[in-house]
């Protein structure tokens, strides 16, 4: 795992949609495991003025989203399918076809789990996979005590999740208190991880995920597992780090870094 602290969460979202434009510029056909939440808005902001600026071109690129609330119709505008319309796929020139959602509507959730997984691998796995973290650690939504070798399946939300999303559904008693989640096993499959974490609200439980021990209590903490995991934080998210200043040399001072300083 490598942590690269950026001043501030603008700094740390364009870091991030960088990273995914040079994956994409070097592999148009990428297969893009995306994340939804409040800290993406400001990476697909980014990603859609650099496919208006600069070209970047999603025209070949398929999407895999790690998550969606069970119960939601797609045009519901607390879905995940609503949100990725409107701050990514109506923003660039991907086709929608391409675009995977799991389906929260599904008569059968645990075939519609089975058909998520299936279609991820027909296309070869995730290639870049892009993640935010949740107050109580959560990855997609592997709430606590998600087995690490999981796979898509329907969660129960965690009283931390309905209390983190609520205030987009005007209160809890109004949210979904499930949704169909990517696996633990599943993200970690993924090539590439990329974990992006801003805001004072996320130190805590970013420096376990990082810096503690691997724990189904923080699906986080499984990253560590991984062979290519790069987490992106600001100074606030970065706030409960204990190796701060040696992640900070090596943004400052590796070779593979210096595109990006
Ligand atoms: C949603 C997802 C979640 C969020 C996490 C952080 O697709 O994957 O794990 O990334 O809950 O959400 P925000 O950014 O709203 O704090």
């Amino acid at each position: 795992m490598e942590v690269i602290i950026q001043p501030a969460k603008e700094a740390a979202a364009y870091l991030v949609a960088r990273l995914i434009a040079r994956e994409l510029r070097a592999n148009p056909h990428l297969v893009l495991g995306l994340a939804t939440g409040k800290t993406m808005e400001h990476v697909y902001r980014n990603l859609a003025r650099m496919h208006r600026e600069e070209r970047l071109d999603f025209s070949l690129c398929r999407t895999f989203n790690l998550d969606e609330y069970v119960g939601l119709l797609p045009s519901d505008p607390n879905s995940y399918r609503h949100y990725m319309n409107r701050h990514l796929f109506s923003q660039v020139n991907i086709d929608m076809r391409n675009t995977h959602l799991p389906n929260g509507m599904a008569e059968d959730l645990h075939q519609e789990c089975r058909r998520y997984e299936a279609t991820i691998q027909r296309f070869g796995g995730i290639g870049l996979q892009l993640l935010g973290i949740g107050k109580d650690g959560h990855i997609g939504f592997n709430e606590p005590l998600s087995a690490l070798r999981s796979r898509t399946r329907v969660k129960a939300l965690s009283p931390t999740t309905l209390a983190q999303n609520a205030p987009a559904f005007g209160g809890e008693d109004k949210m979904p208190r499930r949704a169909i989640t990517m696996g633990v096993g599943t993200i970690i499959e993924a090539r590439r991880c990329l974990l992006l974490a801003t805001g004072p609200s996320k130190a805590t439980v970013l420096a376990q995920a990082v810096e503690g021990p691997i724990t189904s209590m923080i699906s986080a903490s499984a990253l560590q597992l991984h062979p290519r995991c790069t987490v992106v934080v600001d100074e606030a998210a970065a706030g409960c780090l204990a190796g701060k200043d040696y992640y900070r040399w090596i943004f400052e001072n590796e070779p593979e870094w210096e595109e990006y300083r």
